[in-house]
C-alpha cells in the first residue's frame, strides 16, 4: 500500500504528506528548500510575531523568504489578540502568499507565554477559536493550527482545544503530543495522534519523536486496527543536519528501500545550505547561524568530533570552504562515495 498521499487543507491540496515542521532558527529559507530537495511536500516557516508584522518591523522578512523550488509553503504565525492576528494573516497573505497559514499554540518559552501567545493558548480555548475565526474572517488561505497536549500532565486539553480551533474554522490541527510542562523531553504520546484524528473532522498532523522514516510509516499507517488515519507528519529535530530524512520517509511510504545516503551527498546539502543561507543573511550572520547545521550534518559522522571543532570556529565564508574541504578529505576514498 502507498502510503504518500496528497492531503487537502481547506481550499488547498499539499502534494504529500511529509512536512517540515516550523523549528525557530532552522526551518528558513535556506534549510526548506534542502529539504525540498529531498522531497518534503509541505514546510512550515518558523514562527513569525504578529505584532512585529502589524508594526512593519523588517527584521521579520528574512524569516518569510523562500528559493524557488518551494512553490508552496506554511506561514507560521503568534500572537494573542485575534484582530491583531487578523491583520498580520492580511499582510502575509498579500505579500508572501503562503498556501496556509498556522497558528502556534504550543511554544513553551516563557517571554512568549507570559505574552498570552504559544502554549498559553492551551489554557484558553475559547481565544484560539477567536484568533482562528478572525484570521479565517480576514484571508481567503487556510489557517490550521499547531498544538499542544495541554499545559500540563494536570490539564490535558487538545480535544478541546481542537474542537474550539475548527469551530472557529481551521482547516487541520498538528498536534506536538507532549505538554508545555515537558517542553521537547520524554516520548511524545502517539495514541493521542489517534484519539484527536477520530475526534475532529479536519486532518490531523502528527509531532513529536519523528525521528526515522519508520516512525512516518508507524504513525500515517494506523498505528492500531480501526484507529482512523493520521493525514500527514512532521519533521523537526529528525530533519536537523539530516534532509535526507524525507527521502528515506518517502521511499518507505511508498514501500520502496530507504536509500543509503553517503557521506559525499551529506557534505554536498551542507554546501547548498550555506551556500543559501550566505544568499538570504549577511555574511556574518549566516557564517555564525550555520556553525550548529555544520554540525548538526556532522552528527554520527567518523572523525566528526574534530570537524564539529573546526566548523564552530567559522566567521566567513572563506574559513567553511576550507572547512569543507577537510570535510570531503575525511570522507573514506576522498569524497566519491
Ligand atoms: C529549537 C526548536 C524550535 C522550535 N520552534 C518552533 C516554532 O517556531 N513553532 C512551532 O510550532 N514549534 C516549534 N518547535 C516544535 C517543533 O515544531 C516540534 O513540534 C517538536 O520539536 C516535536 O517534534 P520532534 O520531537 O520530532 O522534534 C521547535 C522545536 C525546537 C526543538
Amino acid at each position: 500500500m502507498n502510503l504518500h498521499v496528497p492531503v487537502r487543507i481547506g481550499s488547498f491540496q499539499a502534494r504529500g504528506n511529509l512536512f517540515l515542521a516550523p523549528v525557530a532558527g532552522y526551518s528558513d529559507a535556506a534549510f526548506r528548500s534542502v529539504c525540498a530537495d529531498q522531497g518534503c511536500d509541505l514546510a512550515f516557516t518558523e514562527m513569525v510575531s504578529s505584532e512585529a508584522l502589524t508594526r512593519g518591523h523588517l527584521k521579520t522578512e528574512v524569516l518569510l523568504a523562500r528559493e524557488d523550488n518551494e512553490p508552496d509553503y506554511a506561514v507560521q504565525l503568534f500572537g494573542s489578540d485575534p484582530g491583531v492576528m487578523a491583520r498580520a494573516a492580511e499582510i502575509v497573505a498579500e505579500r508572501w502568499k503562503p498556501a496556509v497559514i498556522d497558528v502556534n499554540c504550543g511554544c513553551p518559552v516563557p517571554k512568549i507565554v507570559k505574552a498570552g501567545s504559544g502554549s498559553a493558548l492551551m489554557r484558553d480555548p475559547g481565544r484560539i477559536r477567536a484568533i482562528v475565526a478572525a484570521m479565517s474572517a480576514a484571508v481567503d488561505v487556510p489557517v490550521t493550527v499547531k498544538i499542544r497536549l495541554g499545559w500540563d500532565d494536570s490539564s490535558i486539553n487538545y480535544l478541546e482545544a481542537a474542537a474550539a480551533a475548527v469551530e472557529g474554522g481551521a482547516a487541520a490541527v498538528t498536534l506536538h503530543a507532549r505538554t508545555r510542562e515537558r517542553g521537547y523531553a520524554g516520548t511524545a504520546d502517539r495514541p493521542a495522534f489517534y484519539r484527536l484524528a477520530a475526534a475532529v473532522p479536519v486532518p490531523v498532523f502528527a509531532s513529536g519523536d519523528l525521528f526515522s522514516a519508520a516512525a512516518a510509516v508507524d504513525i500515517l499507517s494506523g498505528g492500531s486496527e480501526g484507529a482512523p488515519a493520521v493525514a500527514g507528519v512532521m519533521f523537526a529535530r529528525g530533519a536537523m543536519g539530516d534532509p535526507f530524512i524525507f527521502a528515506r520517509a518517502r521511499a518507505a511510504l511508498e514501500g520502496l528501500p530507504e536509500p543509503a545516503i553517503g557521506d559525499s551527498a551529506r557534505l554536498a546539502a551542507a554546501r547548498r545550505h550555506l551556500e543559501l543561507s550566505l544568499r538570504h543573511y549577511g555574511e556574518r550572520t549566516a557564517c555564525v547561524e550555520f556553525r550548529k547545521q555544520a554540525c548538526a550534518y556532522l552528527k554520527g559522522m567518523q572523525g566528526g568530533a574534530e570537524l564539529r571543532r573546526r566548523a564552530v570556529a567559522c566567521s566567513t565564508a572563506e574559513d567553511y570552504a576550507g572547512f569543507f574541504d577537510a570535510w570531503e578529505r575525511a570522507i573514506p576514498g576522498g569524497g566519491v562515495s
